[in-house]
């Protein structure tokens, strides 16, 4: 394990063998452990998962890793933002113990062939669009489970398609971790705190909080009984004139297992997915 010079900063492990020798000595301690897994460029909505998982274990780790399986090839993978130094800077104010940062070589052997599909509730939302995306995140999402083997392991409730399949998934597989979610982190103007928000030019950050704010007036119409079909279509037009372009999606899904639902009878998520120039943006609420 290589301990960084100052005190303050937190150790950081690149291989699943350094990883574990760390989990394994706090387990002979007694001690439990939660991980937060991440991509890095890490914001406040990453670092509130950090203090629920703190919440919950004696011990939290967060691996940053961007995970090359699950960016399609003419996504943004490469001009995904890296920021390793602020990152650890900023995990060290807070309950984190241990970054585990690997390489694509340590995670994926030159030659893995193992694939993992969860059917079902991957399809359609932000599936349809990115066909490739889920498979690559329960691949990953799997292998640092089993790397780091921990008590639990905190998501967001931002991705909630992606929630949703690795609780499936970890349920499926009886995968030895509690899958806990933490809400979604905004910034006072109401748009999701998010790595690619760091793509938006000033004009385009002005324009992004539409998103919530349309999805917020659309649970209210919703709520009040209009028919759901005209209500997002009205929606989808109103994002549409804010610059928004294309616009993926705006469904109204069952929250348990996205259920497309055609009428409001009760909790639902209300999902939206679309893009303001180059960057693609995600958000949802409970209905
Ligand atoms: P990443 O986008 O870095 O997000 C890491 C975790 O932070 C995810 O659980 C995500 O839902 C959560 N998160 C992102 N923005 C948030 C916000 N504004 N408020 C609360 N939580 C937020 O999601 C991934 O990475 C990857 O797909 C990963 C699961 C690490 C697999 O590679």
């Amino acid at each position: 394990m290589s301990l960084n010079q100052s005190h303050q900063e937190l150790p950081i492990v690149r291989t699943i063998a350094e990883l574990r020798q760390q989990v394994k000595a706090w387990r002979q301690q007694g001690l439990t452990v939660g991980f937060v897994p991440t991509m890095g460029a890490l914001h406040q909505g990453h670092l509130s998962l950090v203090e629920i998982a703190a919440e919950h274990a004696d011990k939290v780790v967060v691996s940053i890793f961007v995970n090359p399986t699950q960016f399609a090839p003419h996504e943004d993978f490469d001009a995904y933002p890296r920021t390793e130094v602020s990152d650890a800077a900023a995990l060290a104010s807070t309950p984190a113990s241990l970054i585990y940062a690997p390489n694509a070589r340590e995670v994926y052997a030159e030659n893995h062939s193992t694939k993992i599909s969860v059917d079902g509730i991957s399809e359609g939302l932000c599936a349809a669009t990115r066909p490739h995306f889920f498979g690559g995140v329960a691949l990953v999402v799997t292998k640092l489970l089993l790397q780091c083997l921990p008590d639990i392991a905190v998501f967001g409730e931002k991705d909630y398609q992606q929630l949703l399949v690795i609780k499936r998934m970890v349920r499926d597989l009886n995968i030895p971790v509690d899958i806990l979610s933490g809400p979604t982190l905004r910034d006072p103007d109401g748009l999701a705190t998010s790595s690619r928000n760091a793509y938006l030019s000033e004009a385009e950050r002005k324009i992004a909080p539409t998103l919530h704010a349309t999805l917020q007036e659309t649970a209210e119409i919703i709520r009040s009984g209009a028919p759901v079909d005209r209500t997002l279509e009205e929606a989808i037009q109103r994002l549409s004139a804010a610059g928004f372009d294309p616009i993926d999606y705006l469904e109204l899904r069952s929250g348990d297992d996205l259920t497309p639902l055609t009428t409001y009878q009760g909790p639902a998520r209300l999902l939206v997915a679309a893009r303001l120039g180059d960057t693609r943006l995600i958000d949802n609420i409970a209905v």
